[in-house]
């Protein structure tokens, strides 16, 4: 019997990719609902491909024109968040595959863990803002959570056959992004065109950006925390220009394991579907002769993004959370020009700053913790670019 794919934003980087991945094995994959926000010609375009059941976009209008373009079909089109939380927990889903960007992702995963659907995680802010809810919670309902994200993905396939017990350090790679060997100086000067040029994958745009100010790996140390059991002073970052080598794992005997692969995440996106088993495919691979790999350690000073991670993920309780709204709501007026690239850690910083940690957030503790940092940051970001 076929498996029962659903994708929570499939118009995305990611949604696609799952896509290109579902479409050459026809026979083994089922599409039952898929999401977006507002992109109806693409949303429009996967549902003639792949026939899901239900398609949804959250903008009402997009939904509505959606519903026009398939008249006739045999697809429902809901709308808004009921939309995407019925897609979330669309029944007969064997796995869900959450690729939605940001703190929107977490009401619905949340949800299909509730109802006992297992997860195939892209969206980090769910972990990020909410980890301790969303484990437990997986755990009660005994529901998987297979990583997406390439270096998750490599550290749950070095666990694979290993004792999660036995594991003393995380190794997380990151390339660094497009500005690695800038100065602060040059940094100060960069342009949103110029941050969404990643040197070695594409991704959206949201994840560019977070690349280029290292945030995106911040974002990662405090999701492996919770996928993986170790305290953060026990992930480290290691930068890797050639994004090749996706993370290493040590042993408490010192062996360290590390997965390989080209820069393309179809692969951790096809495990993540296979999972346990391995599928072969067609996809471009790995020729490592005449290829050096580097590795040296991140530059705080540079990068202070990473550092500010570290802090809220030690800080705990709902800093985490506002540490990610801060840096969503940055991240867009830097995009939009309203501020620049060295605004984005400045912006972030101001809100942890202001902010009282409540330690051990309900779900509630959180969403208002989302809600405060964003009315915060959003002042901050106005007093910056003289919007009164
Ligand atoms: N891209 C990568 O290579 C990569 C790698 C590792 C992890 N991730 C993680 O995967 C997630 C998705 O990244 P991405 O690069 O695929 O993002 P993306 O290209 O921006 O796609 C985001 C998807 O979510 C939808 N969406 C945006 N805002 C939404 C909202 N408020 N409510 C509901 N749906 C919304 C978008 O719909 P529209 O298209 O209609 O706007 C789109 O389908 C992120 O958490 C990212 O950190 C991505």
């Amino acid at each position: 019997m076929a498996k029962r794919i659903s994708i929570l934003g499939s118009t995305g980087s990611i949604g696609c990719q799952t896509l290109d991945v579902i479409k050459d094995y026809p026979e083994e994959f089922q599409v039952l609902a898929l999401t977006g926000r507002k992109n109806v010609s693409l949303l429009a375009q996967q549902v003639k491909t792949f026939q899901p059941e239900l398609a949804v976009l959250t903008d009402p209008e997009a939904a509505r024109q959606l519903s026009r373009l398939l008249h006739g079909q045999t697809t429902r089109v809901l709308a808004g968040e009921e939309g995407l939380l019925a897609a979330a927990t669309y029944p007969g889903t064997d796995l869900l595959v959450t690729a939605v960007v940001g703190f929107a992702g977490l009401k619905p995963t949340l949800a299909a863990i509730d109802a006992g659907i297992d997860i195939a995680l892209a969206n980090k802010e769910t972990l990020v803002t909410a980890g301790s809810i969303v484990m437990q919670r997986a755990r009660e309902r005994k529901v998987d959570i297979i990583p997406i994200d390439s270096e998750h993905s490599a550290i749950f396939q070095c666990l694979q056959g290993n004792e999660p017990g036995d594991l003393q350090r995380i190794m997380l790679t990151a390339s660094g992004g497009p500005f690695r060997n800038y100065s602060k100086e040059e940094l100060a000067g960069v342009s949103p065109e110029q941050a969404l040029k990643h040197p070695n994958w594409s991704m959206g745009a949201k994840i560019t950006v977070d690349s280029a100010t290292m945030m995106n790996k911040g974002l990662e140390v405090l999701e492996a925390h919770w996928l993986f059991p170790l305290p953060l002073t026990s992930i480290e970052v290691l930068v890797h220009p050639q994004s090749v080598v996706h993370s290493l794992i040590e042993f408490k005997d010192g062996s360290i394991l590390a997965q390989l692969g080209p820069p393309d995440m179809r692969f951790p996106i096809l495990y993540s579907l296979t999972y346990p088993k391995r599928w072969s495919n067609n996809l471009p691979k790995l020729d490592l002769v005449g290829r050096e790999l580097a590795f040296t350690a991140p530059d705080l000073e540079r990068f202070p993004c990473l550092a500010y991670a570290y802090e809220a993920g030690e800080k705990g309780g709902t800093m985490p959370t506002v540490v990610n709204a801060a840096n969503e709501m940055a991240v867009a007026a830097f995009l939009q020009k309203k501020i620049g690239f060295l605004d984005i850690p400045r912006v972030i910083r101001q809100v942890m700053d202001l902010h009282q940690v409540r330690k051990n957030p309900d779900l509630d503790a959180i969403f208002s913790a989302d809600t405060w940092a964003r009315q915060e940051t959003q002042g901050i970001i106005r007093t910056i670019s003289g919007i009164s």
